[in-house]
């Protein structure tokens, strides 16, 4: 059976990610991803997340605290786009995930948008090391969604070929605007 995009996604960050790795999940929310990611670097990995609501970081402190996983977390109530304030270090972590949209379960209002999606994007490019990958979970059923998914594919579509692999993974028939996956990998 096919994956649908979450669960490749998740199939990705498995394969990609290993012990030790310096890792960054770019919208925690409820911190699904960064459970994952916690899961997969080990004691000695380190993962760093980031969200703008004080809710999501609750959550997900929550979360990673139930699994004992708390030490190797390190969480910032921040917008993404301040990503190289928090980790300059140029081509060292193995993978980022940004999953857009809004946090389920809370203020649907709150979304993420173009200007500091893209921003965050190009930053975390220049951390991701070679063979590295950046993953983008997009959902734009939403109010802005729309505008914000042409944003990202016009910028990851314009990603020079000879320094990046990008892959779309997408359900076309499908209805209700299901969420895609936007693969970009560092070579
Ligand atoms: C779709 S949710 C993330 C879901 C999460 N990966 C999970 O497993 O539950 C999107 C999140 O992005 C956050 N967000 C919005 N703007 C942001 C920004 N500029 N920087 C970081 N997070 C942001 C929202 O607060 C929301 O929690």
């Amino acid at each position: 059976m096919l994956h649908n995009s979450l669960e490749f996604t998740h199939e990705l960050i498995k394969k990609r990610v290993k012990t030790g790795d310096t890792v960054i999940d770019a919208t925690v929310g409820n911190g699904g991803d960064t459970l994952l990611l916690a899961q997969l670097v080990g004691a000695d990995g380190k993962v760093i997340g980031f969200d703008i609501q004080e809710e999501a970081i609750n959550r997900t402190t929550e979360k990673l605290k139930n699994h004992n996983l708390l030490d190797r977390v390190a969480l910032y109530q921040k917008g993404h786009e301040q990503l190289l304030s928090v980790y300059p270090e140029r081509d060292s972590v193995s993978a980022i995930v940004f999953n857009l949209g809004y946090l389920p379960k809370g203020d649907k209002r709150i979304i993420t948008s173009p200007d500091t999606t893209i921003k965050a994007i190009e930053d975390g490019l220049t951390v991701l090391k070679e063979n590295g990958i950046l993953l983008i979970m997009i959902y734009y059923g939403h109010e802005g969604g729309l505008l914000e998914k042409e944003a990202v594919l016009n910028y990851v579509t314009s990603l020079p070929q000879t320094n990046y692999q990008v892959l779309k993974y997408e359900f076309i028939n499908q209805k209700n605007n299901p969420p895609f996956l936007l693969a970009v990998e560092k070579r």
